[in-house]
């Protein structure tokens, strides 16, 4: 399972995931994969942020039912994730406070959401909402996206992978921890089903010229848009959190459309 994103994890010990107290006994685990033994530069820094009781109660209670701990150690069948078997699943990677997740999920309910986030008051403030809007077609998972793409779905099981203003990451030297970079789209392409869309939004202009010219450049990817550019913002993409406050700095957001090729 490894083979399409190198370096395989180093194997942590047994002990390692244990050592930290968890913050919720029956919620999320901290750090689910040990990902800190693992060589590999990440898109997110770990960040303590406080969990409101609303959150926190969120889950404690709604965790063991809607919750999913990305420890890479289980291969998940898709069709058997939501009450509907057989639902089309779209990955969203950081979902942040969740509140466009959810609107997209009361928006399509034919659609289940797999949102995935390592950020702890995010899952809670998303688990609430699902619950608050009789949302049935939404999952929470906690930890890294890359983790879960690769050691924990099947080639081909997506239907759409959605990645909303992804950290920007704007210093020259941290630009490597960008997520949108050839390495992710050549794993991003193994799990996504001929035809899905990835979808990318950023308000940060050098990322977006960037997205748009390592997407151009991946072979197992086509441009939605026949100029070659920025698609126009799709109706069904709600105003992020992030995104507001990027236009409130009067930055220009970028749409990204782009198919899995068929093989
Ligand atoms: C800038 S925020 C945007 C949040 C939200 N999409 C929005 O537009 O308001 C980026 C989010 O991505 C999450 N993130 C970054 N890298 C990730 C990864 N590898 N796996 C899971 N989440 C990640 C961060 O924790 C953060 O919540």
């Amino acid at each position: 399972m490894s083979e399409n994103h190198a370096p395989t994890p180093v194997p942590r010990p047994a002990s390692d995931a244990r050592r930290r107290e968890p913050m919720f006994p029956d919620g999320p685990a901290p750090d689910p994969a040990g990902s800190h033994h693992e060589r590999r530069i990440r898109s997110f820094q770990p960040r303590r942020s406080r969990v409101t009781t609303g959150q926190g109660e969120a889950l404690r209670r709604l965790w063991p039912q809607w919750g999913l701990d990305v420890d890479g150690m289980r291969r998940l069948d898709l069709g058997e994730l939501f009450d509907a078997p057989g639902l089309p699943v779209v990955l969203e990677i950081g979902f942040g406070m969740g509140e466009a997740t959810a609107q997209m999920a009361a928006a399509d309910p034919g659609t289940g959401i797999l949102a995935c986030d390592v950020h702890t008051p995010g899952q809670g403030n998303l688990l609430a909402l699902a619950e608050r809007n009789g949302l049935k077609n939404v999952r929470v998972a906690n930890g890294d996206a890359i983790i879960l793409l690769r050691e924990m779905l099947a080639p081909d099981s997506l239907a759409g992978l959605r990645v909303y203003f992804p950290d920007p990451w704007p210093k020259k030297r941290h630009h490597k921890r960008r997520l949108i970079q050839p390495e992710f789209l050549a794993l991003a392409a193994t799990r996504l089903a001929p035809g899905a869309v990835l979808h990318c939004a950023t308000d940060w202009e050098p990322y977006a010229e960037q997205m748009l010219e390592v997407l151009s450049a991946a072979p197992d990817f086509e441009n939605t848009q026949p100029d070659g550019g920025y698609a126009p913002r799709p109706e069904f993409r709600p105003l992020t959190r992030f995104e507001g406050q990027g236009l409130d700095k009067g930055h220009v957001v970028h749409d990204l459309m782009f198919k899995r090729r068929e093989r």
